[in-house]
């Protein structure tokens, strides 16, 4: 029990880091580029018109700052947010009520939205295209259909998998953007400016470390970035060092190109038990106790980026870099 209250602790910790870290304007966000000068002339020609945003959908893998985007979006076009998402709104009922409930401009920020079930998206339909809504009153013989006007707002969208979507719902949307990894100067720079809220002295060789090892995803960067800061703090003089990061780091088990334990788990199981590969996702998320999702979401868009699996038509193999990282003779 005591341990279940320390980890939500944790939790809550990190989200409102998250949320102190996170930029509010478009001119403070670093990376994604060509994603935020679009943004940029999209914003400034709806507010030209005085118009509500198109409706945006962000897919990418997770911690790439899609909630942060809406945020900034939000504060751009001077309007409301409203987030929530799809395993949240259970019944058409608490779509209705929520788009019922929204102000002129505001803008509805729903993640995870592949996860909404069908009705509820059905919902979404009209009311992302003719700002309407459908909703039947009553029962039998005495049903009676009326229809909702709603104001107009915008939909931003966020979904880690833009493969799940249905076409109708995709294709409301006039903006589909893919967020991409960001880049090890990118990273740098999104850590000094972490550091520099969080009021963190931090060396550029500190900084360039943490960014190597982070994924490529701020998230994860401002998360390390806590956790060396703390032992910075008590074994150290507070600095944040390239020798301070790397001993925090390598504590940490994130090695030196950023994989975890369950990165290296993935990797040493196709290894070890599939001899390499080709080898189905399913499998691999079994042998290793992972959900299969969680590995297509979460792990594997990064280690198929940077060349550690390949993927086949076959099934997924490992690559000759990934056996040379763990100092292992190549499979074939
Ligand atoms: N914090 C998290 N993501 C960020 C980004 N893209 N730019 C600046 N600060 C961030």
């Amino acid at each position: 029990m005591a341990r279940r209250i320390i980890a939500t602790e944790a939790m809550e910790e990190d989200s409102r880091l998250e949320n102190t870290l996170r930029p509010q304007l478009l001119k403070d966000y670093i990376g994604q580029e060509k994603l935020k000068e679009n943004l940029k002339v999209y914003i400034e020609a709806a507010k030209q018109r005085s118009e509500s945003l198109d409706h945006v959908l962000l897919f990418g893998p997770p911690g790439l700052g899609k909630t942060t985007l809406a945020g900034i979006i939000a504060n751009e076009m001077g309007v409301n947010l409203k987030i929530t998402a799809g395993p949240a709104i259970e019944k058409p009922g608490d779509m209705a009520a929520i788009l019922n409930n929204l102000a002129p401009g505001d803008l509805l920020f729903i993640d995870e939205i592949h996860r909404l079930n069908r009705q509820v998206e059905e919902l979404l339909y009209p009311a992302m295209e003719d700002f309407a809504i459908d909703i039947v009153i009553g029962k039998g013989a005495a049903a009676k259909s009326i229809r909702l006007e709603l104001p107009r707002f915008t939909l931003v969208g966020a979904t880690t998998r833009a493969g799940m979507l249905t076409a109708p719902l995709r294709d409301r949307f006039g903006v589909v953007n893919r967020m991409e990894f960001y880049t090890n100067r990118e990273l740098e720079q999104i850590i000094r400016r972490s550091a520099g809220v969080l009021g963190v002295e931090i060396e550029p060789e500190g900084a360039a470390e943490l960014a190597k090892r982070s994924r490529g995803t701020p998230r994860l960067a401002n998360r390390l970035l806590k956790r060396v800061r703390d032992f910075a703090q008590v074994k150290y003089d507070g600095r944040i060092t390239k020798d301070v990061a790397v001993f925090a780091l390598d504590l940490l088990e994130v090695d030196k190109m950023g994989l975890d334990h369950i990165d290296r788990q993935i990797l040493i199981t196709m290894i070890e038990k599939y001899n390499g590969g080709p080898v189905g996702l399913e499998a691999v998320a079994t042998t290793i106790g992972e959900d299969a999702g969680t590995i297509e979401d979460v792990y594997e868009p990064y280690l198929v980026q940077n060349g550690f699996i390949l993927r086949t038509s076959r099934g997924r193999v490992v690559s000759d870099l990934a056996y040379r990282h763990f100092g292992l003779p190549s499979g074939r």
